[in-house]
């Protein structure tokens, strides 16, 4: 996986020892005006949907008009439901979500849980593409127990890897699939929010899911006129890929979403699904260190990372690349880049995975969300009870440092 390998060397770019010359956004190029759609043209070619679609007369309309800033705010502080229904199968990645979860997480002082969705191991590959009905119940469930906690919920589209091989010939399955979603929930609170698809990347370029952006809203808005859509950019869906990202402009009703784990080499450090270079474990945060640490062999061979290590341990915090400034500078790019985009954002997954030590976990983390919080951002951590866990299902209890990271004692 070449994940976000560029981010950090982006970073570096901008954070070491370079005062104020932070790269320049891309030129704001104006984006290609959306031609318009026919409005009721039902060709018999549309062979592609569920044959359950429904007539138009089934649409949900909003009671009153949904403003997307305060949708936005709405989601506080939230949670992420990860490695349970984003697995192959619930339960394969060792989490099967439990209904005291709710309760817990909305005790704890959360606002919302953002439910990763793996629905592409659900729905058949071939035309009408129907998800299974017991998968469907499941998630109904999901979000009637967190309804029920008076929690909001976002629910994605988790891990579809082969649309991010081939976006073209996974179109019509990821567009019905949607069809499917946003028709059994279109009755549902308008504090249900709908995110078409978790970090678009590889061959789903930022010019193809932009394309596919446009497709995607049509789709859900023939059947739903209420939910707000949150909506990330591609490039794994961080800041950077923000940067590109278009939304027609007659959706009002959206918000952006971006994703924030800079450094990388910190809050993935030994993880086991990245490449073999982020594996030196013992990074703190904010550095530098102490004592000075020694990168790992894999990561002696790429020159970036071992620049990275040498700034690590010993530019002082202003410069560091694993300090505060490099942090506040790229949440900065995400305010601009919400400006562009004239969509408020949230912040929809954060987190440092447990390799880390737990302190600088917590320093990392609380940092994170008050400047989130300082840039009128709502967040979402990653993620509740698994690898980043805010939660330890072992012990039964929460990691008190990473909760009161999260949800500050007023
Ligand atoms: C993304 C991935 C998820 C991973 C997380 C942290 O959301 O989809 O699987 O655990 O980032 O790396």
């Amino acid at each position: 996986m070449n994940r976000k390998r560029w981010l950090p060397l982006l970073l570096l770019v901008l954070c070491v020892g370079c005062q104020g010359t932070a790269q320049a956004p891309a030129a704001d190029t104006p984006g290609p005006t959306r031609t318009p759609e026919p409005t009721v043209t039902p060709l018999p070619t549309d062979t592609l949907q569920p044959t359950d679609t429904p007539e138009p007369a089934d649409r949900s309309e909003p009671d009153a008009p949904i403003d997307p800033y305060v949708q936005a705010e709405r989601l506080g502080r939230g949670v992420n439901l990860g490695n349970a229904l984003e697995a192959p199968r619930e339960g394969e990645w060792g989490l099967v979500l439990q209904e005291s979860y709710f309760a817990l997480i909305a005790d704890a002082g959360f606002d919302t849980v953002r439910v990763p969705i793996r629905w592409s191991s659900h729905a058949l590959n071939e035309p009408p593409y129907t998800i299974d009905e017991s998968f469907l119940a499941r998630v109904d469930w999901v979000i009637e127990n967190a309804f029920e906690r008076g929690l909001n919920v976002v629910i994605n589209m988790h891990h579809y890897d082969e649309i991010f091989q081939e976006p073209g010939e996974h179109e019509e399955r990821f567009l019905a699939m949607w069809r499917q979603i946003a028709t059994r929930y279109r009755h549902m609170p308008d504090n249900l929010y709908l995110e078409p698809l978790n970090e678009p990347h590889d061959r789903l370029t930022p010019e193809r899911w932009n394309k596919l952006v446009v497709k995607v809203i049509d789709t859900i808005r023939e059947v739903d006129g209420v939910h707000t859509l949150v909506i990330g950019g591609a490039e794994w869906g961080g800041i950077q890929g923000l940067s590109k990202l278009k939304i027609p402009e007659d959706e009002t009703n959206a918000i952006g979403t971006f994703h924030f784990y800079e450094p990388f080499l910190f809050t993935h450090q030994g993880a086991e699904w990245v490449e073999d270079e982020y594996g030196t474990t013992g990074v703190r945060w904010p550095a530098p260190p102490e004592t000075e640490l020694t990168p790992i062999p894999a990561a002696l061979e790429v020159p970036w990372i071992v620049q990275w290590f040498e700034a690590y341990n010993t530019q002082p915090a202003r410069y560091n690349p694993c300090g505060p400034q490099a942090i506040t500078k790229e949440l900065d790019w995400a305010v601009r880049w919400g400006e562009k985009l004239g969509r408020p954002l949230w912040l929809g997954e954060f987190g440092a995975y447990s390799k880390a030590d737990m302190q600088s976990r917590v320093n990392w983390t609380t940092f994170v969300r008050e400047e989130a919080a300082k840039r009128g951002f709502s967040y979402a951590y990653w993620e509740f009870g698994a690898g980043f866990g805010v939660y330890d299902r072992e012990a039964k209890g929460w990691n008190e440092g990473l909760l009161r990271a999260l949800v500050p004692q007023e």
